[in-house]
């Protein structure tokens, strides 16, 4: 099957940080796939900017690296690199300082195509940047584009925000959380309001319980300077599960209008019953990652790998969340996401209530509850975990099998990196996909108190093995309710 390609405006795309982890992993080979396939259009120019005094050349071959290390060897076309290759240039620029922003702003004085600016540098430059882009006169018709993280907490955000809106109004502004560019997170709104048939069943009513697991294998890497500053609460749940819950718990939006969607969003955030100081230990586990094992082999711990044995930043959170609204009212978020778990999975469970009364013998078995499960990542998919009877002759037995929907298996297309879709809903101007300010301070805003929580006690978080599910006080967080974390069922 062939994807479908819709060419976006002629844009100029400088991205400031453009010698830097996420510009070579992930914002290259991203452009490049969307150049590969068509979708960008002749005229159309990258700018790589960083403070490194390089020539274009030299950032050209950066590219070309960047291409043959991250883009699958399959997807290499000669013709394709060199004609993506041409479209890029660079320019020094200080970001604190005066040099190079008159160069940048000669450069783009007059072009008439979409402008965008991609902020993809710590988040300590985010405001210079924005000082500058002001200043220099790119801010009057430039698109921003700004990384995760904004901010440290509420009042770091709301100044990088009220920064960020000196210079540019909100209707440019593109705060990026890549998980909603995942295809599976889109799939969600295609599951949930394509289909009559999930709508009157999600609700209070219906659904027994909501997981949210996003697990990675990989430690801190060679980013435990930032990772320490900002542990997975901060990392992983105030932006990417927190989004990812808005998606599932949200109302059905009257179209999918960027605001529209983002209204909705926010209203799920309000409705979070705050985790207070009384609540925070039966409702919150942070743990932290000791010496173990990866499918690498023996790996460090977390306090080895930092090379401070005093830190006491969490790599691994389980949270119980409520959302306080009529339609899901004592129906419990189970959270969790944690660095160097036993496999790389995120993934969303809907578990839904038992049913009222069993006609069935106990020689049939246990009736089990229905289970939809959203996979993200890898292996993206849905299973709808449906009771059938065991085949065959003899006696009525039951079973839980899952209506499974592979997607690889189902769609033989490469899946797209979130990156690609983000990069030209940009272009195309659609905000949707993006989180708006008062999304971002409203998150904060329920973190807050546990983040302040953790940091009024002495209480260091629970060891686990590295390659372990967490400590077990998230097994005892859940089981306390009486349920378990979702295991593949058969
Ligand atoms: C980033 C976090 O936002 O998301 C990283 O800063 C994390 O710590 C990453 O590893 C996970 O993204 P993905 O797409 O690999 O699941």
């Amino acid at each position: 099957m062939v994807a479908q390609v819709i060419a976006v405006e002629p844009f100029d795309l400088v991205v400031f940080g453009a010698t830097g982890d996420l510009a070579i992993r992930k914002l290259i080979p991203a452009l490049y796939h969307r150049d590969a396939d068509g979708q960008i259009p002749a005229e159309a120019t990258i700018t790589g900017v960083s403070r490194r005094n390089l020539s274009s050349e030299a950032f050209r071959a950066m590219a070309r690296e960047a291409i043959g290390t991250h883009v699958g060897a399959s997807d290499h076309e000669a013709a394709a690199i060199e004609r993506f290759l041409a479209r890029i240039s660079y320019i020094p620029v200080n970001a604190t300082g005066e040099e190079g922003w008159a160069e940048l702003a000669a450069h783009f004085a007059d072009t008439k195509r979409i402008l965008v600016c991609y902020l993809s540098t710590g988040p300590d430059l985010f405001v210079p940047i924005c000082e500058r882009l002001g200043a220099c006169g790119l801010a009057a018709k430039a698109r921003l584009v700004v990384e995760k993280p904004i901010g440290k907490n509420l009042d770091s955000a709301r100044a990088v925000n009220d920064a960020i809106g000196r210079h540019f109004p909100e209707s440019r502004v593109y705060r990026i959380d890549h998980y909603l560019g995942k295809e599976t997170v889109q799939n969600l709104m295609a599951l949930r309001f394509a289909n009559a048939l999930f709508e009157p069943v999600w609700n209070a009513a219906h659904i027994d319980h909501v997981q949210i697991t996003v697990a990675e294998t990989l430690g801190v890497e060679g980013r435990a300077g930032y990772y320490d500053t900002a542990g997975a609460l901060r990392d992983m749940v105030q932006n990417h599960i927190l989004q990812l819950l808005c998606l599932v718990a949200m109302e059905p939006p009257p179209t999918l209008a960027a605001d529209a969607v983002r209204d909705e969003k926010l209203k799920v955030l309000q409705a979070l019953a705050p985790i207070t100081p009384e609540n925070v230990r039966d409702s919150a586990v942070r743990g932290q990652y000791r010496a173990g094992a990866s499918a690498s082999g023996a790996v460090p711990g977390y306090l080895e790998e930092l090379g401070n044995p005093d830190s006491h930043t969490e790599t691994f959170v389980a949270l119980r969340a409520e959302i306080a609204n009529w339609r899901w009212a004592g129906v419990p978020f189970y959270l969790r996401t944690g660095k160097r778990l036993p496999s790389r999975v995120s993934e969303i469970v809907v578990a839904f209530r038992p049913i009222p009364h069993s006609v069935f013998d106990k020689s049939a078995g246990p009736v089990r509850s229905n289970r939809l499960v959203i996979r993200l990542q890898p292996d993206e998919g849905v299973k709808l975990w449906l009771m059938i009877k065991d085949p065959g002759p003899g006696g009525m037995r039951l079973r839980r099998v899952p209506l499974d929907m592979s997607f690889a298996e189902t769609f033989a297309v490469r899946n797209p990196d979130a990156y690609e879709r983000l990069l030209m809903d940009v272009v195309r101007g659609n905000q949707t996909l993006f989180m708006r300010r008062d999304e971002v301070e409203a998150a904060w805003s329920w973190v807050e108190p546990i983040l302040q929580f953790w940091a009024s006690t002495d209480d260091a978080p629970r060891a686990y093995t590295a390659g372990t599910w967490g400590p077990t006080a998230s097994v005892a967080m859940i089981a306390k309710d009486r349920r378990t974390w979702h295991e593949e069922m058969v």
